[in-house]
């Protein structure tokens, strides 16, 4: 693979909100799930596991969970300046099917026991805890980008206590096991809007830190104000048909 190759996948990959509810190919999951096992971890300690959920009852079961949890979501978000609210507010109470119709999801399941693979001075002051989700992000990044080389869509769907405990019960998932996220995975129903990123003279430093792009407060609250104008249509897609 080329450089100019691997740019283009990162660039192609979005993260889809609304899906078609198309099977996908029996074989892409697993070719899926191989490039993810492959993500790095600290000390190599691995802790992700995947359930791949395809029956419809328990698609709606999940979707259902996130719903009620979008509900907390969004009393809390609404407390927050309008300006400042993130995008995914409102969505699924305005009936957005966000991942309803995704045919497959991957629960990606984490064992925190895994944590004692990392060096000990890490987890004498607790920094292991951020390898771990940090593990667990490179596996799920692996999951989106192999999806995206296969024409698929995902979104990233993080889990939180609320409802993390309920999924896991409807999944079988045993103690110490966690799911802090999941991946609905499908075809796209409509196409992204533009992706956004800094640029990157913005961002990259050459030697030493220069302190003439340093942000100030202000200025990342005002980056976020606008960050919000332009990823509003990421999560209130207009569909096809
Ligand atoms: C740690 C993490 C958590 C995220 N959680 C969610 C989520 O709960 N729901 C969602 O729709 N997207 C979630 N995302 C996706 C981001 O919103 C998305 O990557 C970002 O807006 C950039 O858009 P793009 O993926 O289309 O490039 C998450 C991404 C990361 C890395």
């Amino acid at each position: 693979m080329t450089i100019d190759e691997l740019t283009r996948l990162v660039r192609v990959r979005r993260s889809i909100r609304s899906f078609k509810p198309d099977p996908i190919p029996d074989d892409y999951i697993g070719k899926i799930l191989e490039v993810a096992r492959w993500a790095m971890s600290g000390g190599n300690g691995q802790p992700w596991e995947f359930i791949v959920v395809k029956d419809p009852d328990t698609r709606a079961r999940i979707f259902e969970l996130f719903k009620a949890y979008r509900q907390i979501g969004d009393v809390m978000e609404n407390t927050r300046a309008p300006e400042m609210r993130h995008p995914i507010t409102g969505t699924t109470s305005q009936g957005q099917p966000m991942f309803k119709n995704a045919p497959v999801i991957i629960a990606i399941c984490g064992d925190p026991r895994t944590l004692q693979a990392t060096v000990l001075h890490a987890q004498i002051v607790g920094s292991e805890r951020e390898t771990y989700h940090m593990n667990m992000a490179n596996a799920t990044f692996l999951i989106h980008l192999a999806a995206a080389s296969l024409g698929l869509g995902a979104q990233w769907v993080s889990t939180s206590p609320e409802w993390e405990g309920k999924l896991k019960a409807l999944l079988g998932i045993p103690e110490p096991i966690r799911v802090p996220q999941i991946a609905p995975i499908g075809y796209p129903d409509y196409k992204p809007a533009p992706p956004y990123r800094r640029k990157l003279e913005d961002l990259a430093h050459s030697e030493k830190y220069d302190m003439s792009r340093f942000r100030t407060d202000q200025d990342v609250v005002k980056f976020i104000i606008e960050l919000r104008k332009r990823t509003t249509a990421a999560y209130h897609p207009a569909r096809e048909g």
